[in-house]
């Protein structure tokens, strides 16, 4: 209710008399994108409910930021300048904000306009900033974000590989960015934009956009700081505005893809993705020309609280995906996709999140299989499908209405949406097309639809409309059962799911083991990574202790360094309270932030009572400063720090 958006105010055919605005020259800047953004904000999927923003009244299209990175005071200072498409009849502009400290907001001219802060919605959703127009379509707004702004991460130079010089980053994804950038933060709302930052010398800054300081090299600043500048021409979903400043080091890869990171990181970080040119060209031989320009990785300190963020050009990825053998890049080949699906055709709504992570994870699966062969990619298909089985069968907890693909998650965090329904059921459903039309035509479709809604938001209801147009024939789309799949909870029939030979024999060891304790067939040492976490999550969750000790003792488990072994060996260890295993789920939970692995983690801690509970508050009160709000915001709930 909170969160209703009034429609209809103004007659649809009297906004936007499309005058093209914004970039020049780009797909996205188009009259026909334009209409079609605005055709979406009016239809009844393409309202966004976790923003105050009013599209169809005075919408941004450009975003120009000027801050300094004020490490000492964990700020971001200075103004947002916007530039507006005002519809007739608007006088004022609606922009989401997050705790942010407004100081003046002005027009072209420099005359002061009349603002309001509405009130907190006390969660994630933030607050409403109402700005009087007076007839202007550029405002300029001086600000500072709050020092707890939830999108960013200010890291003490202990908390970094090496240990001297602060870190920032960024993360955007869901609603998190109106927590440093005055703007209208929902994903159907495109801005192009660009930055000027200043940090103190010594800090280099990188963001998901063109560098155009020659090179990365900055140029003065004020006294003691060196400011570096970058523009984004293709209007993107301002969740995906991203920085991080540090002691930041880059190695070229390929031809247009590299990799950042701290200097004592780069090395193993070059070679563990040393085939990242190799995977774009893959992606574009699948589905079309890459739109960016450059490729790049950034691979952040260990508090970074996801796997990997798909940020335009510059990738944000964990360094738990550093595994020495290059044995989890699959998550690079997903951020990849999103390059396409996600970052050109966009959910308008996080109710449509499995839009993004759907399709981003069919086609990371196709990226492995063009690079590294059938079965590699069927081993994690069927991973996925496991997953997935998981959350249909509610065992993580989701009520059947969580379960279908689109969601109605109105007064909720959009969190709650990021489940593997969005990305497996929407991959299954993906390979359940693909099967019944064939690939060959599912491909020409896909790379044509990646094609005719690039830069565009989209909803549900648009995609099947296109399917339904460009792509069955005869009776395929009834045979399928689109509409049960996309708004029906569970998972159809017909779903598709793709197994592996290799499995077979791991479920074999598995089934040995669990009747006679022999580990004769555990292959360990010729086990692919897939294959390892196949086989930890495979066995039963209740082993008895000499079971567990001789796992242990032949494979070392608890000292693996594959942070995806790792993660599924402690899982294990946990539901058995093998207290063997106690400095190790220590050690992990210490050494990194990634909400995945330390969520789930402390979860099971927290199911074993005695055994664990107080092992879970004991880590937690001493890595706690150390996470990510992300992560901190999940595990909150999870652990009762005792205090009260
Ligand atoms: N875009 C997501 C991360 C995300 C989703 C952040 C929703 C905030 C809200 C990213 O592409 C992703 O899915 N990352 C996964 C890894 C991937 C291989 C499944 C992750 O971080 O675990
Ligand atoms: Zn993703």
């Amino acid at each position: 209710m909170m969160f209703a958006r009034i429609l209809g105010l103004f007659p649809l055919a009297l906004l936007f008399p499309i005058a093209a605005c914004g970039s020049a020259g780009d797909a996205g800047g188009t009259a026909a994108a334009q209409e079609n953004a605005v055709s979406i904000f009016a239809s009844e999927e393409g309202v966004d409910t976790h923003s105050y923003a009013r599209p169809l009244e005075a919408r941004v299209t450009h975003v120009a930021l000027d801050l300094n990175a004020d490490f000492d005071a964990q700020r971001m200072v200075g103004t947002a300048t916007l530039d507006l498409e005002v519809a007739e009849g608007a006088e004022e502009v609606v922009l989401d904000s997050k705790d942010l400290e407004i100081r003046e907001v002005v027009n072209g001219d420099g005359e002061t306009l009349q603002w309001e802060m509405g009130e907190d919605s006390g969660d994630a959703h933030g607050a409403p900033l109402t700005i009087r127009l007076g007839g202007a379509t550029r405002i300029k707004i001086t600000y500072a974000s709050a020092p707890g702004a939830e999108a960013l991460q200010w890291l003490e130079p202990e908390q970094t590989a090496g240990g001297e010089t602060p870190y920032l980053f960024s993360q955007g994804q869901a609603i998190l960015n109106r927590s440093w950038i005055p703007t209208q933060d929902s994903p159907g709302i495109r801005q192009s934009w660009d930055a000027r930052i200043t940090a103190p010398r010594g800090i280099r800054v990188v963001m998901s956009a063109e560098m155009l300081t020659p090179d990365g090299e900055p140029v003065d600043g004020e006294p003691g700081r060196l400011a570096y500048r970058f523009k984004m021409d293709e209007p993107v979903a301002p969740y995906l505005i991203a920085i991080a400043a540090g002691d930041i080091a880059f190695q070229q890869l390929g031809e247009r893809t590299g990799v950042y990171a701290e200097p004592s990181m780069l090395a193993d970080a070059a070679a563990e993705f040393e085939d990242l040119e190799e995977m774009v060209i893959a992606a574009e031989a699948l589905y079309g020309e890459y739109r960016w320009g450059r490729y790049d990785l950034l691979v952040l300190p260990p508090s970074f609280p996801f796997g990997g963020m798909e940020n335009p050009r510059l990738t944000f990825v964990t360094p738990t995906v550093i595994a020495g053998d290059k044995s989890l890049v699959s998550l690079i080949a997903h951020e990849l996709a999103h390059s396409w699906s996600g970052n050109l055709v966009t959910n308008a709504t996080w109710d449509d999140f499995w839009l993004n992570e759907g399709f981003t994870v069919y086609f990371e699966n196709r990226i492995m299989e063009a690079v590294y062969g059938t079965e590699q990619a069927a081993m994690l298909a069927d991973l996925g499908w496991t997953d997935m089985m998981e959350d249909v069968e509610a065992v993580g907890g989701l009520t059947a209405a969580d379960t279908a693909l689109h969601l109605d998650l109105d007064g909720r965090d959009p969190d709650d949406g990021m489940t593997d329904i969005a990305y497996e059921k929407g991959a299954v459903f993906l390979r359940t097309i693909e099967r019944t039309v064939g690939r060959a035509r599912f491909d020409a479709w896909l790379r044509d639809y990646f094609d005719r809604h690039a830069f565009q938001p989209q909803t549900s209801a648009g995609l099947l409309s296109d399917m339904r147009a460009n792509l069955f024939e005869g009776d395929e789309a009834d045979r399928i059962g689109l509409d049960e799949w996309v708004y029906e909870p569970g998972l159809p029939e017909n779903a598709v799911h793709i197994q592996s030979n290799r499995f077979r024999a791991v479920d074999q060891a598995i089934e040995n083991f669990v009747d006679n304790g022999s580990i004769a067939v555990i292959n360990w040492p010729e086990w692919t990574t897939q294959e390892r976490q196949r086989f930890l999550n495979g066995l039963p969750r209740d082993l008895s202790e000499e079971r567990l000790e001789t796992l242990d003792e032949s494979f070392d488990f608890s000292e693996a360094r594959n942070s995806e072994i790792r993660f599924a060996w402690l899982k294990l260890a946990i539901a058995n309270r093998f207290d063997p295993a106690r400095d190790s789920i220590e050690e992990f939970l210490l050494s990194m932030g990634r909400r995945k692995f330390v969520a789930p983690l402390f979860e099971a801690l927290m199911e074993e009572g005695d055994w664990g509970a107080p092992l879970a508050r004991r880590i937690y009160a001493e890595a706690r400063s150390r996470y990510h709000s992300v992560t901190t915001g999940t595990v909150d709930e999870l652990v009762d720090t005792g205090d009260d």
